[in-house]
């Protein structure tokens, strides 16, 4: 699920494209303009998109979900927080990726480059990647991986959210391809 740009559903495509056993059954969308879906359309994904209404006001898209029935959802700069029904439809096949070292810089509000303008504004000395399950509350599932990366004080806020792109990019797909090879046993 992804409401963005989507270059980590590309990522994630491209990798599994050449691993050759684990496939995206489909991409949802919550924004129609998404950039995410073009890329899906070039790598030949199955695009959905969906409103408010069919996500929250209705169980069209816990069911469409159902229906996908996948081993896991991986949420990819996706910015709606997800229901309490699906939540509870997929305990413990959701993930997330988010771009700093939780539990700081998470909750409502912080997401994209809001996170990289903090961090420079605190001048930390470094940033990274959390992925966690999804809960019922924003950022604050149980933690499976993180990754640190050093940060210059010279940084921009766009030199440091390039730099933990490139952590999400190399860890991101692995992460998912362990977590579904190890749930297969
Ligand atoms: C990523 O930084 C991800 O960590 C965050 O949203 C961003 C999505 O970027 N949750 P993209 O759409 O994959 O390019």
């Amino acid at each position: 699920m992804a409401s963005g740009s989507g270059s980590n559903v590309e990522n994630i495509a491209r990798y599994f494209q050449k691993e050759g056993t684990i496939a995206i059954a489909a991409v949802l969308t919550n924004k129609r303009d998404a950039y995410v879906i073009d890329r899906c359309n070039k790598l030949d994904i199955s695009a959905l998109y969906f409103n408010r209404n069919a996500y929250s006001q209705s169980d069209l898209v816990l069911n469409l979900l159902k229906e996908i029935d996948p081993h896991l959802i991986v949420l990819a700069g996706f910015l709606w927080k997800i229901p309490d029904k699906i939540v509870h439809a997929f305990e413990g096949k959701i993930i997330n990726i988010h771009p700093a070292l939780l539990p700081k810089y998470g909750g409502k509000g912080m997401f994209g480059r809001h996170v990289h303008e903090k961090v420079k504004e605190n001048g930390d000395s470094k940033s990274g990647i959390t992925i966690h399950y999804v809960n019922e509350n924003y950022d604050e599932g149980n933690i499976i991986f993180q990754e640190s990366v050093a940060l210059e004080d010279s940084d921009t806020v766009d030199e440091i959210a390039q730099k933990v792109h490139r952590l999400e990019y190399k860890h991101y797909p692995k992460i998912i391809e362990k977590l579904l090879k190890d749930s297969n046993g």
